[in-house]
């Protein structure tokens, strides 16, 4: 066993833990792979003519993302990691992959913590002419999973506020406002795990269409530093991947600002009259809120 043992102090209550998020299912069919509906060779699902651009597109889930949105015929991908070496020998993985494809591939070294590091992606991305049309918010900083929060380090905490929030709130502030944005266009965030939902509630789906999902149980490079490979049975990439490709079409406009879990089943989803219902009536049903307080709003708050 790696440190996760370390980390967690108990196994068991990993697996316990573990055995929680599973169950955490609103669907009856239950995903650990990819299926039809999100297939990015499906038509609907087509991202022909856009720019994609991914953070941690490198390595892990963020690589395999990257494959799937070539998969949909993006015509570009721009991916975006700290390690040079790394960065390369994924972009040219890819573009021996999709060599008969036109899809562009771009690898542009970068930190999501570092406020210089994304102005100067975003500069040379304009100084490129190359107007993003999909952003994938999927790099992020992952604290050790500790049982006791009084116990872990304040430096972990902050550096995951830096990238987590921090960075992934400059990434779209410098996505929205692209000089090159056709007035009108609009835009889709896809956001890995972590939250931008206040975001969503202040645009509408019009003008950018944000999906935030979790993407499954999955043995990536970061995950096998603290991990296993058979500590359980890992969910395959290729769900999460597709998902995203999925996730930044019009097919799932109707769940915009919502934070979702890539193994629920899409379409039984949108058939689901007790999940269609909760999705009308409550506004905070699977956003982050203070349970208890409902519709809380500015005017309630002044007592207009
Ligand atoms: N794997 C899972 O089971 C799981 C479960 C829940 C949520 N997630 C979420 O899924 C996302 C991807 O996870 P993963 O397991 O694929 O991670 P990973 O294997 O650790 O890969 C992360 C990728 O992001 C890059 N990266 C990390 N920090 C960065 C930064 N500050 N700036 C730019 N690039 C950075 C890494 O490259 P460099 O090191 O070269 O920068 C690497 O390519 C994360 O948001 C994670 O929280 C994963």
């Amino acid at each position: 066993m790696k440190e996760f043992t370390g980390y967690l102090g108990q196994f068991n209550s990993f697996i316990d833990t573990f055995d929680v998020l599973v169950s955490l299912s609103l669907t009856k069919t239950h995903h650990h792979d990819t299926y039809p509906a999100i297939s990015p060779t499906k038509p609907s699902l087509s991202q022909t003519g856009r720019a994609v651009l991914i953070t941690g597109g490198s390595g892990g889930i963020g690589f395999e993302i990257a494959q799937s949105f070539a998969k949909a015929g993006a015509s570009k991908i721009i991916i975006v990691g700290r390690r040079n070496a790394v960065l390369d020998a994924a972009a040219a993985k890819l573009r021996e992959e999709f060599k008969d494809s036109t899809t562009e591939f771009i690898a542009r070294q970068g930190d999501i913590g570092d406020d210089a590091s994304i102005s100067s992606l975003w500069d040379f991305l304009n100084s490129r002419n190359i107007f993003v049309r999909v952003l994938v918010l999927n790099a992020a900083h992952v604290s050790p999973w500790l049982l006791d929060t009084l116990k872990m380090d304040k430096r972990e905490i902050m550096e995951g506020f830096d990238v987590n929030i921090g960075g992934n709130f400059l990434m779209t502030v410098k996505f929205v406002n692209q000089p090159l944005r056709p007035a009108g266009q609009q835009l889709n965030l896809i956001n890995v795990s972590t939250l931008m939902i206040i975001i969503a509630d202040e645009h509408p789906v019009q003008d950018i269409q944000i999906i935030i999902y979790h993407p499954e149980m999955l043995y990536s490079e970061g995950v096998a530093k603290v991990a296993d490979e058979d500590l359980i049975n890992w969910d395959k990439m290729a769900l999460p991947a597709d998902y995203a490709v999925w996730a930044a079409s019009s097919e799932a406009s109707w769940l915009h600002g919502r934070f979702v879990w890539a193994h629920w089943d899409v379409d039984e989803l949108k058939t689901n009259k007790e999940f269609l219902k909760r999705m009308e009536e409550e506004k905070d049903f699977l956003r982050v809120a203070v349970q208890g307080l409902k519709d809380i709003s500015v005017e309630a708050f002044l007592d207009k």
